[in-house]
């Protein structure tokens, strides 16, 4: 089993946009996937409330509990289980990022976005962990990105290959209760997360078993 912690103390970055689309991935390519959601806030857990199925599993889980968690979605078969976290919560973030393999920071490409980074930096150098930067809600047009790349490995961390631009698919399709590779599966939402996707699965060997792209 593998897990991803999906840590920002910058509100509105996209941790609960990654979470879910990545899920919802992994579950399309045959992988047992559970989030849970360490907010209390609890998003990721409304999601799952309307949705039409059950998988991926949504657990709602205080910080404290998370060892003892992960433990429960092992036994049940998870092979892939994904952290989503508050914002300005460092010891969830930190609870969070010892307990996985790969840690993914989701930022837009602003300035007082990047600046928030450090706080995750942080975080990633106490708990020693492999983590990557994505980035997230670009504008479709302009360099803004590039400019945001070279800030945040100012901050000693990678950056993904794959950037998630700003597109009314990851809104939408989450207000209905799914992720992109649902809502519009040959879109360029999905298409971002699915080689998103396989960028991590190579990154920290996570098995395919199925293609992720299905029409429906
Ligand atoms: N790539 C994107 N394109 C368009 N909208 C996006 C994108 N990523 C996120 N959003 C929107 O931005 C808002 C914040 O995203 P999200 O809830 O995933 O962030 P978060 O980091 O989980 O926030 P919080 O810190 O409050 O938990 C949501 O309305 C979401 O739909
Ligand atoms: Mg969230």
């Amino acid at each position: 089993m593998k897990t991803l912690a999906i840590i920002s103390q910058k509100g509105g970055a996209g941790k609960t946009t990654l979470a879910l689309n990545l899920a919802t991935a992994a579950e399309r390519a045959g992988l047992a996937t559970a989030v849970v959601d360490l907010d209390p806030q609890a998003s990721a857990k409304g999601w799952h409330d309307q949705r039409q199925q059950e998988s991926p599993v949504v657990i709602s889980a205080q910080a404290a509990r998370l060892p003892e968690v992960i433990e429960t979605a092992r036994a049940h078969g998870a092979e892939l289980v994904l952290i989503d976290t508050a914002p300005h919560s460092e010891s969830a973030a930190l609870a969070a990022a010892r307990a996985a393999d790969l840690i993914l920071i989701p930022c837009r490409p602003g300035i007082l976005d990047i600046r928030a980074i450090a706080t995750s930096a942080d975080i990633v150098s106490l708990a020693k962990k492999d983590a990557v930067v994505v980035l997230n809600a670009v504008p479709p047009q302009g360099h803004l990105h590039e400019d945001a790349e070279q800030a945040i490995q100012s901050y000693g961390l990678a950056v993904a290959p794959t950037r998630l631009v700003q597109r009314a698919a990851f809104v939408h399709s989450l207000t209905v209760g799914q992720t992109a590779v649902e809502f519009d599966p040959l879109g360029k939402a999905a298409a971002e997360i699915i080689e998103l996707y396989q960028w991590i699965c190579s990154r920290v060997d996570i098995p395919t078993r199925a293609s992720v792209r299905k029409t429906a």
